[in-house]
């Protein structure tokens, strides 16, 4: 099969931009990449792999944050989905919309957006990760706990599977009970079971109104005893609620300088709470009756209600401010753990002691998806540590925190996946039932095991 029509670049520039992801944390190495213009064209590459036991990993956006789409060994083919990017159809009748694998989810957001639509998946690297990588990551973000992760959204799935054949599993039903429901394997699958090319995706009518609150409160423990009482309040209106710890304000200030606590006074932890629905709904009456009330039970020190769109905006400034802060600081620890949400203000102080008592010089920053159970406690190293020892304390540090949230029955990867730099503690820690029926999936799709060798399963395990 004649590959020079497609763009391959040889060999691989290990200093090239699919060499090193958003996080800066791994040095990718590669034989090429490939940038395929259209299905046929992957299907002609994974087919010219297939047959010379050439190893490929999809790339997307590049904004993975578990090095899932980076090899640690030369040899394997990247295969860069940027250049499959056009929106195939909007069905207005359906709320539904057909995007190939590499739109960016910010272009596929907008383009709802100029129908009246929602396409409600929400995180900070939306103007750079594809819909193919958060299919492949099934990728979480702001606004799960209204509109789910991204398998929720996913109506069907376009995939070119490990022998270059095409599945076409596009179909754009909502209730389809044939036999297995195929497309959610490939949905988390990282990568491992095939290359997405395209998907069908759920449109929401746009919401007409959205009320956003920052408020300050005492403890995580108040800020889940607030979610559940706006749970109960606000039901299916709520569209966000995130926690963050006021120190991680100031690393959000290293992002955007002018940057402001909304906040009268000081408070250690902040929420950040979104509402939204059509304009028939009395939203923001319903906000106002409902922070009163927490300010009167005394859950809530001081609350802002925005007062514009404008101001809505520098709220969540904050929140993603504070993740581009973490970045520019180079390497630290990072975490993305889940735990029953009555659980989460006993999981942060557990880890704060943690760090605090055994690792000096150590500062943690505590945020997330409180509505989904869902924190992210990273942990900055002193200034001046060299870069081999801040890595070898941060290894134990990441240990301490598997240990405290296993201990608890939770997640050591809520939403960014195992990729290569979670799989060996799941491998470790997962009964093995589980595991062996994740390698019989794998075997099934991919014998040779050429589709992201050493992304959630090692190679020897698939092997053995
Ligand atoms: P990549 O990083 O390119 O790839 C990720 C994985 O998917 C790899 O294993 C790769 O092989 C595979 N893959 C990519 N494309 C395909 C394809 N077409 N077919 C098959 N496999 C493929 N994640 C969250 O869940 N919630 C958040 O709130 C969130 N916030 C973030 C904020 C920032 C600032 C950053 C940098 C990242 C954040 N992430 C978050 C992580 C990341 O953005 C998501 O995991 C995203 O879904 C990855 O998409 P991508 O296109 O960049 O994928
Ligand atoms: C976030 C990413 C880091 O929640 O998951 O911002
Ligand atoms: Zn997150």
């Amino acid at each position: 099969m004649a590959l020079h029509p497609i763009d391959v670049e040889l060999p691989g520039d290990a200093n090239s931009r699919y060499s090193v992801d958003w996080s800066g944390d791994a040095q990718g190495q590669m034989l090429a990449v490939a940038r395929p213009r259209s299905v046929d064209e992957v299907r002609a590459v994974v087919a010219y792999c297939a047959d010379k036991g050439i190893a490929v990993i999809p790339q997307g956006g590049h904004t993975g944050l578990t090095s899932g789409a980076i090899s640690p060994k030369p040899g394997c083919l990247i295969v860069s989905l940027e250049r499959l990017n056009a929106v195939r159809e909007i069905d207005e009748g359906n709320f539904s919309i057909t995007v190939e694998a590499g739109c960016l989810l910010q272009n596929v957001k907008d383009a709802a957006d100029e129908r009246d639509f929602l396409f409600p998946l929400s995180l900070g690297a939306q103007g750079s990760c594809q819909i193919g990588g958060n299919v492949a990551t099934n990728a979480g973000g702001v606004n799960v706990l209204r509109y789910g992760m991204m398998r929720n959204l996913v109506l069907g799935l376009e995939v070119v599977l490990p022998d270059g054949s095409l599945w076409n599993g596009l179909g754009g039903l909502r209730k389809d009970n044939r036999g297995y429901d195929l497309k959610q394997l490939f949905i988390g699958s990282e990568g491992t079971l095939g290359i997405v090319t395209a998907a069908c995706l759920k449109l929401l009518p746009r919401p007409e109104v959205t009320e956003t609150a920052y408020l300050g409160l005492d403890t995580f423990a108040d800020a889940i005893d607030l979610f559940s009482r706006a749970r109960r309040s606000c039901a299916d209106l709520m569209s966000g609620f995130e926690i963050i710890g006021a120190e991680c304000l100031p690393l959000a200030r290293e992002i955007y300088p002018q940057l402001q606590s909304p906040l009268a006074g000081d408070a250690p932890v902040h929420v950040l709470m979104e509402v939204s629905a059509s304009r028939l709904v009395p939203l923001r009456a319903m906000m106002e009756v409902f922070l009163t009330q927490a300010m009167e039970a005394d859950l809530v020190r001081d609350a802002v209600l925005a007062a514009s769109i404008a101001q809505a905006q520098t709220f969540w400034r904050i929140r993603e401010g504070l993740v581009e802060g973490h970045g520019r600081r180079g390497y630290h620890v990072r975490s993305d753990i889940s735990v029953r949400l009555p659980q989460i203000a006993p999981l942060i102080e557990q880890l704060r002691a943690m760090l605090e008592d055994n690792f000096a010089g150590w500062t943690s920053q505590s945020y997330g998806h409180a509505g989904d159970g869902n924190v992210h406690f990273n942990a900055l190293p002193p200034a001046g540590l060299p870069l081999p020892q801040a890595r070898a304390i941060g290894a134990q540090i990441e240990g301490r925190i598997f240990q405290i949230v296993e201990a608890m029955d939770g997640s050591i990867s809520a939403e960014h996946g195992l990729g290569r730099t979670k799989r060996d503690r799941f491998a470790s820690s997962v009964e093995a039932t589980h595991l062996t029926m994740m390698r019989t999936v794998k075997r099934a799709f991919d014998p040779a095991n050429i589709m992201n060798p050493g992304c959630i399963l090692a190679e020897d395990e698939v092997a053995a």
